[in-house]
C-alpha cells in the first residue's frame, strides 16, 4: 500500500516537472523577434526625436521642407542601402499626401488598432524564403506646431499618423 502510495507520488512528481518544463518553453518567443523588435522600437525613437527636433528649431513656415519630407527622404535612404523599410502613414481623413494613405491589409489593421490604443501593431511575415517584423508604431499631434500645416489635426488628442515598419528578421 506504502509502496503504491510512493509509486504514485512519484508520478505525480514526474507530472509536475513535466508541466513545469514545459510551460516555460512554450511562452518562449523566438529571440530573432525579441531582438528585431527592439531594433525596430530604437529605430522608432531615433526617427521620432529627429524629426520633433527639426520641426522645433527650422521648421519656422509652412513653406518651409517639412520634417516629414526630409524624414521620408532618410527612410528612403535608409531602404537603398537595404536596412529596412519605413513608412509614414496619416490615419485621419485628410491625407497631405496619399503615398501615406495605409496601402495593405497590415497597415489598415495597423490603422484601426492605432486609432483605437497606443500598443504598436506588429506582425511576421514572410517574403522569399525570408522572414520579416512588420511593425506600426503610433504618431500623435506631439506639439502645437504640427497644427501650422495640418489644420485638421487641432484638438486631437489620439493618434493621427503612424511608422510603419518592415524589418529583416535579426539572426
Ligand atoms: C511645414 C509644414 C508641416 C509641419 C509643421 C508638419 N507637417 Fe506633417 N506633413 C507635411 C507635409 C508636406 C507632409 C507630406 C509629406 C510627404 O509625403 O512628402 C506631411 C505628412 C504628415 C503625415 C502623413 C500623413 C499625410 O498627411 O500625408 C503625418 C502623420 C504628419 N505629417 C504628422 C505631423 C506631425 C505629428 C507634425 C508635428 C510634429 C507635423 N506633421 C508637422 C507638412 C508639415
Amino acid at each position: 500500500m506504502i509502496k503504491r502510495f510512493n509509486l504514485f507520488l512519484r508520478i505525480l512528481g514526474m507530472g509536475f516537472i513535466v508541466v513545469l518544463s514545459v510551460e516555460p518553453l512554450l511562452a518562449a518567443e523566438d529571440p530573432a523577434i525579441t531582438r528585431t523588435r527592439q531594433q525596430a522600437l530604437m529605430l522608432d525613437d531615433l526617427y521620432k526625436t529627429v524629426i520633433v527636433l527639426v520641426t522645433e528649431h527650422y521648421v519656422t513656415d509652412p513653406s518651409i521642407l517639412s520634417a516629414a519630407s526630409a524624414g521620408k527622404a532618410l527612410f528612403a535612404a535608409m531602404e537603398e542601402k537595404g536596412w529596412h523599410e519605413v513608412r509614414l502613414l496619416g490615419l485621419t481623413d485628410v491625407i497631405t499626401n496619399p503615398d501615406n494613405k495605409p496601402k495593405d491589409a497590415f497597415e489598415e489593421t495597423a490603422k484601426k488598432k492605432l486609432l483605437a490604443g497606443n500598443t504598436p501593431y506588429e506582425q511576421v511575415v514572410k517574403k522569399f524564403g525570408k522572414r520579416y517584423l512588420r511593425i506600426a508604431t503610433p504618431v500623435p499631434v506631439v506639439m502645437e506646431k504640427c497644427i501650422m500645416c495640418h489644420a485638421n489635426f487641432k484638438g486631437n488628442k489620439g493618434n493621427i499618423g503612424a511608422l510603419s515598419y518592415t524589418i529583416p528578421l535579426l539572426k
